[in-house]
């Protein structure tokens, strides 16, 4: 069965080389023969995590859809920024905020249980964000996403792309290749259960 596999950057920043990477991994996995949805945070912009906000108004509406992508989807690759060595903000506060959801008004929403995720970073630095994704990797566990092994960390990223999009070293287009298969190779499907 195809998986459904949901595609995003961690950044919303013009000329992101996340977004870069989310896209070289949207074509990989389309290869793959993969049913890709590739979204952007900008599209969902939510406010900081508040527990006060949460009270008086909810859950926002945009935490609530994306929750629902979530759960929709069999599958998860994420490119992410290192910001001092950890998540960046952003992808943060979304993972946060989606992890409240609990209900989308129509029904329980489970956006993590039995989601499968890989994860890949980018920066222009020799480490490749490497760093940031041990922490992503963590706060993915503990919300109760499944987390497969390999993974892709692109250093020197403004280098690293050829016109074709793809990663232009054959070693690091390998290292994408792995994290998307053993994504699909591990993930379950969600619409089966
Ligand atoms: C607050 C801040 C902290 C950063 N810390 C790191 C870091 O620890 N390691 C790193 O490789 N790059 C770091 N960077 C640089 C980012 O990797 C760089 O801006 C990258 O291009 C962001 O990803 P994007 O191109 O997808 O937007 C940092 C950038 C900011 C704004």
């Amino acid at each position: 069965m195809f998986r459904k596999v949901l595609v995003f950057a961690g950044s919303t920043r013009s000329g992101s080389f996340n977004r870069q990477l989310a896209e070289a991994a949207m074509k990989t996995l389309v290869q793959m023969e993969a049913d890709v949805t590739m979204i952007s945070l900008a599209d969902y912009p939510l406010p900081l995590v508040d527990e006060d906000l949460k009270k008086e108004k909810g859950v926002p509406e945009n935490a609530v859809r994306l929750a629902r992508f979530f759960a929709s989807h069999d599958a998860a690759f994420i490119a992410s920024p290192e910001y001092n060595s950890s998540i960046p903000p952003l992808l943060k506060n979304t993972i946060d905020w989606v992890s409240l959801v609990k209900s989308d008004g129509s029904g329980p929403v489970k956006p993590y249980a039995g989601l499968t995720i890989a994860l890949g970073a980018a920066s222009d630095g020799a480490l490749g964000g490497i760093r940031g994704l041990y922490h992503l990797r963590s706060v993915l566990m503990n919300v109760g996403a499944q987390i497969v092994t390999e993974q892709c960390s692109v250093s020197r990223a403004s280098k690293a792309f050829g016109e074709d999009g793809m990663l232009a070293d054959e070693r690091l287009a390998s290292k994408l290749k792995s994290a998307c298969r053993a994504l699909l190779d591990h993930s379950i499907s969600r619409r089966a259960r």
